[in-house]
């Protein structure tokens, strides 16, 4: 681990502010640049997230217009997709639904603003088959079940040692303490990234991963100021490996493939952005919404400290029921009709796997956490299709692992304090979360 020479001695990276500080203070010198939602069905609105008042919305849409459209939004015309069939359907069909970049991508937000041009690189989830096929190939060796078996000592270890430095009766924050240290150490491990300097990578990942960036061109523009910062690093990295046999981590396989290895800077930077936010914020997120779901419903964790063996479903049934990705955008590049209606080519189409995993007709009683529900795997958090998540089983992992060690210490875990949820609408989770830890 971490066996190559210190190439980052020298960097001076920035680590504040955070991307919401910064996001936010601008806000408050700009209220006539932030853009105001009216409308009850504009879910791309941050605020119903922020505000965790999202349900009875789409509730409401799944209910009375499944597949419907809105208009003169901040970010214009677009398409709500809420319940889980049709979902799959659209992503069953990755050419007429396209992801890639230079048709719009896979954000629900407004290119325009972006500041990034979209031609000059993108992730292989910004591109449809066959350019997405062989980037992915290169990529999932990374994830197989063999990786897996090889990472859980690891994975047991460190989250052991997290746990172990948590103090019991006294208030702290999850997110800070467990979730983010977790989730960075992984990346750490993944990248064979060097350790001291790991700070870098959430610090990243939030600036990469907020959805507001699309919302004003100055807000772009400070986002692509962090990413050439992360752009600088990984060159650095990219060089010190190039040179070096190849290793099991993953920028030396990207490296030494030859899918990727001839990959412009603009599209390696945006794979190691899509890598970054695909292993952190996500599973962070979900870190941290399992300890909200379990002390918000005690009588499911008293099941598990019952009978371990639900760990694997419960863990499948907190990624559902807190969905961390809240949706995938897709562009049409043909008219398709579904379910009655007519999308036109070059329509924006929002695929809310939030609204999904909570469908009526899939999940019986769905804002319910239920750690023994017997279709708990049928969520669509991890999406599906070609891009269905790559790393969706080293985050099954570290989950696992998460709530055996949890129930191992006998760990009940209250929130006590504030709660803080993120204000965008992509990735779906916490600021903060304050708890208390109790030894039942
Ligand atoms: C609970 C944790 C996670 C969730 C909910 C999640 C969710 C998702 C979703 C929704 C997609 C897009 C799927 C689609 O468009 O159909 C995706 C793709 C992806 N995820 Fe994850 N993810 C998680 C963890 C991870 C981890 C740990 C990694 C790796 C370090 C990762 C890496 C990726 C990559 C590389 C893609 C692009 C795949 C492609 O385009 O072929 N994700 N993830």
């Amino acid at each position: 681990m971490n066996t190559h020479v210190d190439v980052l001695k020298d960097a001076n990276y920035r680590l504040s502010p955070s991307a919401t500080d910064a996001i936010e203070q601008w806000q408050a010198a700009n209220p006539d640049r932030v853009p105001v939602h009216t409308q009850k069905w504009d879910v791309a609105d941050p605020a119903i997230y922020a505000e965790d008042r999202w349900q009875p919305i789409f509730a409401e849409m799944r209910a009375t217009a499944p597949i419907n459209k809105v208009t003169g939004t901040p970010i214009g015309e677009y398409w709500n997709v809420t319940t889980l069939k049709p979902i799959q359907h659209i992503e069953a069909l990755p050419l007429i639904f396209s992801s890639d970049m230079r048709n719009g991508g896979f954000v629900l937000t407004n290119m325009d603003n972006s500041v990034i041009d979209p031609t000059a690189g993108t992730n292989f989830l910004g591109m449809d088959p066959p350019n997405h096929t062989s980037r992915r190939r290169t990529v999932a060796p990374a994830f197989t079940p063999a990786e897996m078996m090889r990472l859980t000592e690891l994975v047991r270890e460190r989250t052991a040692n997290v746990l172990d430095e948590l103090p019991v009766g006294e208030q702290f924050d999850w997110v800070e303490r467990v979730s983010i240290d977790l989730t960075t150490a992984m990346l750490t491990t993944l990248f064979d990234f060097p350790w001291a300097y790991r700070h870098y990578l959430p610090f990243w990942s939030d600036w990469m991963s907020d959805s507001r960036f699309g919302e004003d061109p100055e807000l772009g523009q400070m986002r692509l100021d962090a990413m050439m910062e992360m752009a600088d690093c990984f060159g650095k990295l990219w060089e010190q490996r190039r040179n070096a046999p190849e290793t099991p981590d993953l920028l030396s396989r990207m490296i030494h493939s030859e899918a990727m290895s001839e990959q412009d800077p603009m599209e390696f930077m945006s794979n190691m952005a899509l890598l970054i936010v695909g292993g952190n914020d996500t599973t962070r997120n979900t870190m941290t919404g399992i300890v909200e779901a379990l002390d918000r419903f005690p009588d499911e964790r008293a099941k598990l400290e019952a009978d371990p063996s639900l760990i694997p479903n419960a863990v499948q049934e907190c990624i559902r029921y807190v969905t961390p990705v809240a949706h995938m955008r897709r562009t049409a590049m043909q008219d398709y009709e579904i379910d009655g209606q007519l999308i036109k080519a070059g329509d924006k189409v929002a695929l809310w796997y939030i609204s999904a995993n909570r469908d009526e007709t899939i999940f019986t009683d769905p804002d319910r956490l239920i750690v023994d529900r017997e279709n708990a795997r049928r969520h669509v958090s991890f999406g599906y299709g070609v891009h269905r998540c790559v790393g969706a089983r080293l985050a099954e992992l570290q989950l696992r692992v998460l709530i055996e060690e949890m129930l191992k210490r006998r760990m009940r875990v209250h929130v006590t304090g504030t709660v803080t949820r993120l204000r965008q609408n992509f990735i779906h989770g916490f600021s903060k979360a304050e708890v208390t830890i109790e030894k039942a």
